[in-house]
């Protein structure tokens, strides 16, 4: 019989505590491009590799939820040239994800209005989300034109269209929470933002209510799974009150 549990060594996050929702916004593939000389497509290229390598550490270490932050209502207003990358990143991406996900597992969801997206990508999503009703594992939720204030105000439309119909629900902020793109998730627990911003950026703005936020220099394409690990043990050392004491 063994006396004593393997202690977990410093420096590696309790997974008997782990948070069972993280929230990314990869941001810093433009300074990461920049610094190396490289043009910023460069950069989304090397955050879309290092998106893949934090997804398979969350499945990994068993984190049920990881929210990320892929392109917001407001990037828009980016060169045409870099719009361009990042939607042919995520339908590579999407591609890819629908070849392995009955080995890999994972479900994929999206947050945001896709409904101006390109066709190809409309497809793709409807396919991976498809797919991903059929099994249970880590859900990874992609934020794509996805912004919290439109998503608020989203929510606020369909309920006072059901309050019309008369079947909404009486309005309390669970009620509320089930016409948000999160209907049924639970909030993050944790909010990472890499790259020295320290800032919110229009991103889950209801569901953070309650978040702990890490934030660290590191830009997005280096923030590896140590660094996750890292922001995981910051957070396993909070005291989350809630409003109490
Ligand atoms: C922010 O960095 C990053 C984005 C707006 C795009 C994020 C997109 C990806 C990582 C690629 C596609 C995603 C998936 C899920 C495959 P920034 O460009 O604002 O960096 P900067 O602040 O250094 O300029």
């Amino acid at each position: 019989m063994r006396l004593f549990r393997k202690s977990k060594s410093a420096g590696e996050p309790d997974l008997s505590k782990l948070p069972r929702h993280i929230a990314i916004i990869m941001d810093g593939n433009g300074r990461w491009a920049k610094r190396r000389g490289l043009p910023r497509t460069a950069g989304h290229a090397a955050g879309a590799e290092n998106f893949r390598a934090i997804a398979t550490h969350c499945k990994n270490i068993g984190i049920e939820y990881l929210t990320v932050y892929a392109f917001s209502t407001e990037n828009w207003k980016r060169p045409p040239d870099e719009v361009a990358t990042i939607m042919g990143l995520l339908e590579k991406y999407l591609r890819e994800a629908i070849a392995q996900m009955e080995r890999d597992r994972v479900k994929l969801k999206f947050f945001g209005d896709t409904s101006v997206l390109s066709e190809d990508l409309r497809t793709l999503i409807a396919e991976t989300e498809a797919i991903s009703k059929r099994f249970e594992g880590v859900q990874v939720n992609i934020c794509l034109n996805y912004g919290g204030r439109d998503e608020i105000l989203r929510a606020t439309e369909a309920y006072a269209e059901a309050y019309k119909n008369g079947t909404a629900p009486p309005l309390t902020a669970e009620s509320f929470s089930t016409y948000l793109y999160s209907a049924n998730i639970p909030d993050p627990d944790l909010v990472i933002r890499p790259s020295g911003e320290m800032r919110l950026s229009n991103f889950l703005l209801w569901q953070s209510a309650y978040s702990e936020f890490y934030f660290t220099k590191t830009l997005w394409p280096n923030f590896n799974p140590h660094e996750l690990d890292k922001a995981i043990i910051a957070f396993q050392e909070r005291d989350r009150r809630y409003g109490g004491i």
